[in-house]
């Protein structure tokens, strides 16, 4: 029988047992949250399962990526649920440090991806990607993977980390993993549970304007200004969701594209509520 995960809290453990699993010649597949585990966590789990011999998460609330107006104390904390469903999926080591672990008094490095940083989610969140990049180059540092698995819901992250992997040539594969979504189509997102009834189905408006722009474009419309019109006009459609940005972008660069035919990210952002929704889908170029 499979040892329980292990829940680990200090660096200097967390170092020492990810060594050991590289010096025995195992991989070690490594999947970075902040909590609140749903399905999009779990799927990164079992993709990490698929591929490495041993598997560590880590769940963190990063202090670091949440601006001063934003939700970092009501975030939704639930280590104990957290813990059952990783070791369920047979999870071998837990990354849960306090943040004072961290960010020790007196710490003044940090890691930005200029130029990517402040597009899509980074211009309405100032500093939040820097927060993300410093968090995840230290925690590549402590657990050292062979893989790193990470969810094409939050694409601009995808984009920031994987320019920050390559500027730094971190020796890590970043594996990318589909958008898991309820039922009725809304992407997983631990900020779902902000959403009351009434917002739970206005938010669907997120998904119903990237299907709307999918299907014109698979008609072959290509050009990228129509399809955020038609993009805007559906999320104007529900006039309780707030736009923030309906963006098509190149995927690495995040830069806007004129028309998508050779492929593009088409991205979304809205409020409902106070609540800040995101969304996307990858156009792939054809014969790729
Ligand atoms: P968190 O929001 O907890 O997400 C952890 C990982 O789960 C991210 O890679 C995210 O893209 C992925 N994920 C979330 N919802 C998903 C869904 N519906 N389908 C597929 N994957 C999904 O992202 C963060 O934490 C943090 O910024 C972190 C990278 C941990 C750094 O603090």
């Amino acid at each position: 029988m499979k040892a329980p995960v292990k829940i680990i809290s200090t660096i200097a453990e967390m170092k020492a047992a990810c060594r050991e699993v590289t010096r025995v010649g195992k991989t070690l597949g490594f999947v970075p949250t902040m909590g609140a585990l749903h399905e999009g966590h779990l799927s990164l789990v079992r993709a990490a399962k698929s591929r490495c011999d041993v598997v560590a998460a880590s769940i963190f609330v990063n202090p670091l990526q949440f601006g001063p107006t934003e939700d970092l104390a009501k975030y939704p904390r639930t280590l104990e649920h957290d813990t059952k469903l990783l070791d369920e999926l047979g999870v071998d080591l837990l990354f849960a440090p306090s943040a004072d672990e961290m960010y020790p008094k007196g710490a003044k490095t940090y890691v930005e991806v200029t130029g990517l940083s402040d597009k899509l989610d980074g211009a309405a969140r100032p500093g939040h990607f820097r927060g993300v990049a410093t968090v995840v180059a230290k925690l590549l540092e402590i657990v050292r993977p062979d893989c790193a698995f990470f969810g094409q819901k939050d694409a601009a992250q995808v984009a920031v980390l994987r320019k920050m992997v390559s500027d730094l040539d971190l020796d890590v594969e970043m594996v990318v993993c589909p958008i898991v979504r309820e039922t009725d189509g809304l992407a997983m997102s631990s900020r779902n549970a902000y959403l009351n009834t009434e917002q739970r189905q206005q938010a669907l408006v997120l998904y119903r304007s990237l299907m709307r722009v999918q299907s014109v474009a698979d008609q072959g419309e290509g050009d990228a200004a129509r399809l955020i019109e038609i993009g805007k006009q559906v999320i104007a459609e529900e006039p309780s969701a707030r736009l923030d940005y309906f963006a098509v972008v190149d995927p690495d660069t995040l830069d806007p594209v004129a028309d998508i035919s050779r492929g593009a990210l088409v991205a979304v952002a809205a409020y409902l509520g106070s609540t800040r929704l995101i969304d996307n889908i990858l156009r792939i170029p054809p014969g790729r």
